[in-house]
């Protein structure tokens, strides 16, 4: 592990949990986060860690030169999560997108090239490979993302690897299936639904529900960025499946039980424009580098929904002021429209 690490993107959902967990593993590694809050942004996600001094925040934009090249020249080393994340937001508003996860991305490898930092790592996702009707992604499959969300992704994924292989510049990237665990923003669909259903509000399922999600518990994803930064190869990419393959209408019954609420909770509201059907990696290059999920899906997923019961404190606030616009422009006329589902 670099001794002195650059986290963009700190604040949000996988970056908080990479970033308490890292400094819980490695006590003389030192972490700077970089942060713009954008709405996913939250300081409360990193407050238990406020008066360590191995840990210090800066709120600021992964696409301003003058603050990335200042940081930089104080680390060893980027971890790259800083982006905008959400696809639906992506449809609606793509230009942020293009913004943060690619231009963004340029500023922070030019940062790596000039300090001739030791390590990057760009922090990717499965989404880049599109829908995959059969069969897993393997590493060198092409990209072809569907989305904005996904080609604003790919295009920072791709960037990173040539700079790697133009500069030298020791750029890792992984590739991350969908993400669960504490403290993830209540756009996304688990922490959507459980916060949803505990309200006894309705449940907005896109289209037949059949649509098929590779779940990874947060901790397995930070321990597999962490191995790859220490172990990986620059220059090559990485997969990071949790092995836990569910149809959206399988993972929203899961959720239900595991909070004793009925499925008539479920709405079958209209699609997503473009929707993936399916994502699906095939991780096995990382576990021969020594990487396996630790987490069982049944285990985490109750672990997860125990959180959000006993964090009512984090996500309530996030639920008002600009979300609950949000939640009206995405999901009003939706729900409208929505019918129930058994
Ligand atoms: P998130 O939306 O919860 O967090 C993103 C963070 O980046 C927020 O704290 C936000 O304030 C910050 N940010 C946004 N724009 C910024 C900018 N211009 N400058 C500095 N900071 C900025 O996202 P997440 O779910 O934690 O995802 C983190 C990374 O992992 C992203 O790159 C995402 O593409 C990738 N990823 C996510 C998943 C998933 O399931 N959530 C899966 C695979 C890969
Ligand atoms: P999401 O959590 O947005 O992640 P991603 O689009 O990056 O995979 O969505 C996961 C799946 O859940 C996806 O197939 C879309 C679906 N979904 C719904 O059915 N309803 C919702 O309200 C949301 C947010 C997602």
């Amino acid at each position: 592990m670099p001794e002195r690490l650059l986290v963009t993107g700190g604040a949000g959902f996988i970056g908080s949990n990479f970033v308490r967990r890292m400094l819980r593993q490695h006590p003389d590694l030192a972490i700077t986060v970089l942060d713009k809050l954008t709405y996913a942004g939250n300081r409360a996600n990193l407050a238990d860690l406020e008066g360590d001094p191995r840990y210090r925040f800066v709120q600021g934009d992964i696409a301003d030169a003058s603050i990335v090249d200042a940081l930089a020249s104080e680390t060893d080393a980027i971890v790259n999560f800083a982006a905008e994340s959400h696809v639906d937001r992506s449809i609606e508003e793509p230009d942020a997108f293009i913004q943060t996860d690619v231009h963004g991305t340029f500023v922070l490898l030019e940062a790596a090239r000039r300090h001739a930092h030791r390590r990057y790592l760009q922090v990717s996702t499965d989404e880049v490979y599109g829908n995959v009707p059969t069969g897993s992604s393997r590493e060198d499959d092409a990209v072809r993302p569907r989305s904005p969300y996904s080609a604003s992704k790919a295009a920072g994924d791709l960037l990173a690897q040539a700079y790697q292989i133009t500069y030298g510049v020791p750029a890792m990237t992984t590739r991350a299936s969908n993400n669960f665990g504490p403290y993830q923003y209540p756009e996304k669909i688990i922490p959507l639904f459980v916060t949803n259903a505990i309200d006894d509000a309705a449940l907005p399922l896109y289209g037949d529900g059949q649509q098929v999600r590779d779940w990874l518990y947060v901790d397995d994803h930070c321990d597999a960025i962490a191995l790859v930064l220490e172990r990986g190869e620059p220059g090559e990419v990485y997969n990071v499946g949790g092995g836990n393959e569910l149809t959206n209408l399988e993972l929203t019954r899961m959720i239900l039980e595991l909070l004793d609420k009925p499925m008539s909770l479920v709405r079958r509201v209209p699609d997503r424009a473009g929707h993936d059907r399916r994502y699906s990696v095939d991780s096995s290059k990382l576990h021969a580098l020594g990487w396996k999920p630790a987490h069982s899906l049944a285990d985490a997923m109750a672990e997860t929904i125990d959180w959000y019961l006993r964090h009512e404190d984090w996500w309530r606030p996030l639920k008002s002021g600009d979300y609950l616009e949000y939640y009206r422009r995405q999901y009003g006329e939706r729900l409208a429209a929505g019918v129930a589902i058994e």
